[in-house]
């Protein structure tokens, strides 16, 4: 029966966190997976969410189904992380939010809905983008195709060609953007970038749809909503897919929030109900527990400082790295660009796009155990003082710096 059934390819993020663990150097070190570790190497469960997860242990009363679009408080709580709870879309009624399993199944969510509500429409996305945006829209039957982003030349922005592509957008496509900290890249608009990134998405009449997975590892919470916040400003119509996996460290309960923003509340109920129907065919009805926690902790004001606190914590020791990892490849005379290696701190969140090669980035898999993605991006979260010389040792090697 399964004779005719060939292996698939390794997924590009994770099949190389299989391949980390079958590699038996002591050496080893993984910078592939988008996942934070403290300096002692360590991904910890934060302490806000183990305080709130004592409290649901002691107070939970069931285990019985959830409604399809999750808990109601949930997504009260997650629509105003989003935009602020005094947005005017939150007050007009005319935001639906389903909670999801993860970033990843509001995206597949969303791919199922646009699949079978916006026939023939293109979902665009950037080049480079997340590995698993391609897999997911693929698997859901959504047309997708490039736009440029990056200018491998200086390791930045290339707005030009990115508006340039937007020109070629048909009405009624799908834009797919990164809220902030933009994976792979690092690299994110600027204000005033957002501000013509939102205005071409009204001008041609595209459909944003905002990734946003890092909020809180850029610059702050709202500091990294701004550019989503400036499209739904000129764009009364936008899909959100958030994750809670980083800015929670809920990684594997599994808890994302996917918003529908339409122009009014009927609108917006029409959607949802389509939505609804797309999850009822998908999983049913969501995880319970992550997204109770982040219930918890946003509805609870000591737990949320206490939360924010922790965040700011991360965010401050990734940035701590980016800077060690910038001065240590130029104290070796590593120059990742021809004008050096200053993007790295100029990028955001936890992933920096080297500029590596695909044979360099082998190079270092095999010959020095440190495994980042063939992109050559690499997980700067990862990244520690115990193991930082030994990367920038390993990358001076493979670049011949
Ligand atoms: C990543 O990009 O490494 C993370 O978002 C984890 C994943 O699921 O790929």
């Amino acid at each position: 029966m399964f004779e005719h059934v060939t292996a698939a390819s390794p997924d590009p993020i994770l099949g190389l966190s299989e391949a980390f663990g079958r590699d038996e150097r002591p050496s080893k070190i993984n910078l592939a997976v988008g996942v934070f570790k403290d300096a002692a190497g360590q991904t910890p469960v934060l302490d806000a969410v183990r305080t709130a997860e004592t409290r649901l242990l002691a107070e939970e009363t069931t285990k019985s189904y959830m409604p399809i679009g999750g808990d109601p408080a949930f997504g009260r709580a997650a629509r105003e992380l989003l935009l602020g709870a005094d947005h005017p879309a939150l007050a007009a009624g005319r935001v639906v939010t389903f909670q999801t399993p993860g970033g990843t199944g509001g995206l597949r969510v969303a791919g199922d809905y646009l699949k079978q509500n916006h026939s023939g429409k293109t979902l665009w996305v950037s080049d480079p983008t997340w590995a698993n945006h391609h897999g997911i829209f693929a698997a859901a039957g959504v047309a997708v195709k490039p736009y440029p982003y990056l200018d491998p030349q200086t390791n930045s922005l290339n707005l030009d060609a990115m508006l340039g592509a937007a020109q070629g957008m048909r009405e009624g496509d799908i834009w797919l953007l990164h809220g902030c900290c933009h994976n792979p890249t690092g690299i994110d608009p600027t204000a005033e970038q957002w501000t013509q990134i939102a205005a071409a998405a009204q001008a041609y009449g595209v459909l944003p749809l905002i990734d946003f997975a890092y909020q809180g590892f850029g610059a702050g919470l709202t500091e990294d909503a701004a550019g989503l916040r400036a499209v739904l400003d000129v764009n009364p119509e936008a899909l959100v897919c958030a994750s809670f996996s980083k800015n929670f460290g809920l990684y594997r309960e599994r808890v994302g929030a996917f918003h529908v923003v339409a122009k009014d509340t009927d609108t917006a109920a029409v959607v949802g109900s389509q939505v609804k129907a797309c999850v009822r065919r998908n999983y049913s009805n969501p995880p319970a527990h992550g997204g109770a926690v982040v219930t918890t902790i946003l509805g609870n004001t000591a737990l949320r400082t206490q939360w924010e606190a922790e965040l700011t914590a991360m965010r401050d020791r990734i940035n701590g790295m980016r800077t060690a990892l910038q001065a240590g490849l130029d104290e070796r005379g590593v120059r990742l660009t021809p004008e050096g290696n200053g993007f790295i701190t100029r990028q955001n969140g936890m992933f920096t796009m080297s500029g590596l090669t695909k044979p360099q980035v082998q190079a270092l898999k095999q010959d020095h155990a440190i495994y980042i993605v063939g992109s050559g991006r690499i997980n700067v979260a990862g990244v520690t003082p115990d193991n930082l010389p030994v990367l920038c040792d390993a990358i001076a090697a493979v670049t011949g710096g």
